[in-house]
């Protein structure tokens, strides 16, 4: 192969077009083509920059209680100050024991007989995504997604060799997956049925009704369920349904954590449940925990607050959605002023902190108007939001807003964005 030289005299060319330079090129694996994660990407890279040349930027566009300074529970703060000196050391892979044991009792309390063999801990439910796809996916498997929903499943099926398959939430009803498109998915490569609720980005609780109808169809189907939970006890007026409830006879495997519930996504605290017939989910936990156990084992100090987190978890929850909660009085805040945008319409969500408004075409109905949108919004109002497509909504006339922000910055952020659209529309 012909190739330049590297050690050429200073100021001597190679001329001849040359098929390879000889550099070592450290290049991207192809399967990481076309992977996004909107919510970490261009638009909040351009808020710091405007931030940085001196410009004041509300940023509505992550689910971090952290970064708006909710305060996690002192209970949970408090063990993991505790137990420092007691973490300097690996933990088994899936985690302490304690915690698993804790997990168990409270999946008990819901009627659902898991034991600590069934638990694996994470950094973060993002870790036991991509683990727990890894683990099942074999190359051209197909696994169903809600549609709009969280990106970091299709980027994790797709990672695993698998292919997302969307399935369609129905705004009309409230945000609720619609079982008969969920249905016309399937094919004869579809291996699992992902479900979300409380949902990201609607908010919408998936009520005990459609979960039974998505579990006979999985079991009609012969689907794995996989159920992403996390925003479990931030609920508004009414209850959360654990989908592994209303099918103990099937595979589930459901996943949780401290990232919402106690406000600290930064500790990196979550785990993953496997229930259903142990003769039917042996093989997958022992893989998935060998697997797991690549990475030796999950943050320690985080494992620590997992005990105290479920046992004050009502508590917990209840300081936070309550009627004096933070999470409810910005929640219920923004929603209002959001409601008074002409334009915008928006189904009141029932749980998690976030909004996803329909908003208004302008005078040219672009295949990008909501990226459009999310860009002038930060660009010439200073509001950082995400639009829908982050969400892999295909219909680009949704943007998310998350509630988090303190009431005096949520109040900005409306009138902002209430300016924005009396301009455009
Ligand atoms: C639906 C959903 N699942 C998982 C996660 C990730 O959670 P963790 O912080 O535990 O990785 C998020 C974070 O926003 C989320 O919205």
């Amino acid at each position: 192969m012909a190739f330049c030289p590297a050690a050429r005299p200073l100021g001597s060319s190679c001329r001849a077009p040359l098929i390879d330079t000889g550099e070592v090129l450290l290049k991207p694996a192809t399967r990481l083509a076309g992977l996004s994660y909107g919510l970490r990407g261009a638009l909040p890279q351009l808020a710091d920059d405007l931030e940085q040349r001196g410009r004041s930027i509300i940023r509505l566009h992550l689910g971090d209680p952290g970064a708006h300074r909710i305060p996690a529970p002192p209970v949970v703060l408090d063990a993991i100050q505790r137990c420092l000196h007691d973490s300097c050391s690996y933990s088994p892979t899936q985690g302490l024991p304690a915690a698993r044991t804790a997990i168990a009792s409270y999946y008990q309390d819901s009627g659902l007989a898991l034991t600590p063999a069934d638990i694996l801990l994470g950094n973060g439910v993002s870790e036991l995504v991509l683990l727990a796809l890894q683990a099942l996916l074999n190359p051209g498997d197909e696994v169903l997604v809600p549609t709009p929903g969280y990106p970091l499943w299709p980027a994790a099926i797709h990672l695993a060799g698998g292919t997302p398959i969307p399935y369609r939430c129905d705004e009309q009803a409230g945000w609720q997956p619609d079982p008969d498109h969920l249905t016309s998915q399937i094919s004869p490569r579809t291996v699992a049925l992902v479900a979300n609720t409380p949902h990201n980005p609607t908010g919408a609780i998936w009520g005990a009704a459609v979960l039974r109808v998505l579990a006979n169809i999985a079991r009609r189907h012969r689907l794995v369920l996989m159920s992403d939970e996390i925003y479990a006890h931030i609920v508004y007026d009414t209850k959360h349904t654990i989908l592994a409830t209303l099918a103990p006879d099937l595979p589930c495997v459901t996943f949780n954590g401290l990232s919402k519930t106690c406000c600290i996504p930064g500790f990196r605290s979550a785990w993953m449940a496997v229930s259903g017939p142990r003769t039917t989910t042996r093989a997958y936990t022992q893989a998935v925990t060998q697997l797991a156990s690549l990475r030796l084992c999950p943050n320690v100090p985080a494992q620590h607050a997992i005990t105290p987190a479920l046992h004050h978890i009502h508590n917990i929850e209840t300081s936070l959605t309550g009627p004096a909660g933070p999470l409810r009085q910005r929640h219920d805040a923004a929603w209002e002023a959001l409601s008074g945008i002409p334009g915008l319409s928006c189904v009141r969500p029932q749980g998690a902190f976030y909004l996803f408004p329909r908003i208004p075409y302008g005078v040219d109905d672009r295949s990008d108007h909501d990226n459009t949108v999310a860009h002038e919004l930060l660009h010439d109002y200073g509001v950082l939001i995400s639009p829908g497509s982050d969400f892999h909504h295909g219909r680009n006339d949704h943007i998310r807003l998350c509630t988090l922000a303190d009431p005096f910055q949520l109040k900005e952020a409306m009138t902002r964005i209430a300016s924005y659209f009396a301009a455009v529309t």
